[in-house]
């Protein structure tokens, strides 16, 4: 294979998929945990044509069952259709993100691999990609049963960060298109999973955009400068860059608005991937983000060759009465795959959570996973993954009946570099010093990868 540092030490890929019960718990599995742990990320199948990309990997979900104090392991490829072209070939079909892209492939110029995000919506599980349809996913086996496109009614790729009503249990989601118009387009679908609202949002060109938020009545979309123009390709350049002077605008609009109805606000140029969470504050609309002041597309296409950016926790207050937009950082902790508990998803939330990333390595990984609570002055309380060892992202797990908004658990993919072994941390997310819970030993490595998804036994027994 191509030489990368994502295809060594634990960003390499698994060869193997397989299902094994009874793990080894190091401490006590709660026992109203009950549900399964989904983890979506990148596990190359075949060798790369040309240099390869984080993002490049073929989908592979990883998933933990919790269930009376017991847990088991399975892994799952995600049979998307290229996958399943190259698996008939026997080698890779498509470049990745860091060689030119095959306009001329007679497959289509990108390959779809459903590697990056997870929904749970009208009792589907859905793997989602940046630039592709989502890929339905059987439940409890992870056999891939097809690309789902709402009844052929869905005519955007959807973003990997939809966002469910926490009352209404309504989707939002968006997708956007890097060169083609529109350039931006946006769905709801109500809470039986049917698409009932679609409309193309006008932006000048195509940006980068991959999270977006929701309030009780808006959606609040980003629009940053990191833009694409295939002008640039064609003169021989990356197809991508940060265009600063272009500025950064935040777009509100109703939420079964049409793209005309959106409103944009400007904001000092940055570059944000992820969202914390948004609200309104009587008129005003409050946006929590992981924020960086710039976006160096050096860093993002040849990762490894560049120091990380921080990115830190960063809020937005805006204010539509006069266009004005409050901005303050709200920490310096480099934060990133942040979120709140479910329930509060675009209301107030008093806690937030994300994973502290390293900055002693040129690699993303995260030594710990934070907390922190906007109440008590956004002070944050660290759990640490321990020496050498790193993770990603925590999925906040509520207690079953829990009145409290951190009652419930944290649970993260946690590999040790020096035993060459992975876990599955469960940290208790009021008591969030203290030692895990447990420690779930898991039968092969989990590399690091992307995000990840809690079902309850209620969403694994839901039925159509
Ligand atoms: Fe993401």
């Amino acid at each position: 294979m191509a030489k990368s540092p994502f295809l060594e030490g634990n960003f390499a890929p698994v060869e193997r998929e397989i299902a094994v019960d009874d793990l080894v718990v190091v401490g006590e599995l709660p026992r109203e945990l009950d549900g399964l742990f989904v983890r979506n990320g990148p596990n190359p199948q075949f060798a790369p044509l040309g240099r390869y990309h984080w993002l490049d990997g073929d989908g592979m979900l990883h998933a933990v069952r919790i269930e009376g104090g017991r847990a088991s392991y399975r892994n799952r490829w995600i049979r998307t259709r290229g996958l399943d072209l190259e698996r008939k070939r026997g080698r890779a079909l498509w470049t990745g993100l860091l060689e030119r892209r095959q306009f001329d492939n007679p497959e289509g110029s990108i390959k779809n691999t459903a590697n990056t995000g997870l929904v749970f919506h009208g009792g589907r599980l859905l793997a989602l990609h940046e630039q592709g349809e989502p890929y339905e996913i059987a439940l409890p086996s992870l056999e891939t049963l097809g690309v789902h496109t709402f009844g052929r009614r869905l005519r955007h790729p959807l973003t990997p960060h939809p966002k469910i009503d926490p009352v209404s249990k309504e989707m939002f989601a968006f997708g956007y298109s890097p060169v083609a118009k529109p350039h931006l387009q946006y769905s709801v679908f109500a809470a039986d999973g049917a698409l009932a609202h679609s409309t193309a949002i006008e932006i000048p060109i195509g940006v980068s955009m991959h999270d977006f938020a929701i309030t009780e009545r808006f959606a609040v979309f980003m629009n940053h400068p990191y833009t694409f123009d295939v002008r640039r390709w064609l003169r021989g350049e990356p197809i991508a860059r940060f265009e600063p002077e272009r500025g950064s605008y935040l777009g509100v609009l109703p939420r079964r608005g049409s793209g005309g109805d959106a409103r944009w606000f400007a904001v000092a140029p940055c570059f944000v991937q992820h969202v914390v969470n948004a609200w309104e504050d009587g008129e005003q609309i409050v946006v929590d983000v992981v924020h960086s002041a710039t976006h160096d597309p050096a860093a993002d296409l040849e990762p490894g060759d560049a120091p990380p950016q921080p990115t830190r926790l960063w809020r937005w207050r805006i204010d539509p009465r006069d266009g004005s937009v409050r901005e303050q950082q709200l920490d310096d902790q480099n934060a990133e795959l942040p979120s709140v508990n479910s329930a509060r998803v675009g209301r107030r939330a008093r806690y937030a959570f994300a994973s502290r990333f390293r900055t002693d390595v040129r690699l993303p990984l995260a030594d710990g996973l934070l907390k922190y609570d906007f109440e008590d002055g956004c002070s944050s309380r660290l759990h640490s993954f321990g020496a050498n060892r790193n993770g990603g992202e925590g999925v906040f797990v509520a207690r079953p009946g829990a009145r409290d908004e951190d009652d419930g658990w944290l649970l993260a993919f946690v590999h040790d570099e020096v035993e060459g072994e992975s876990e599955l941390l469960i940290a208790d997310a009021r008591d969030f010093g203290a030692p895990p819970v447990a420690r779930v030993r898991l039968p092969q490595r989990v590399p690091y990868g992307f995000h990840g998804l809690w079902l309850s036994r209620a969403d694994l027994e839901h039925r159509l």
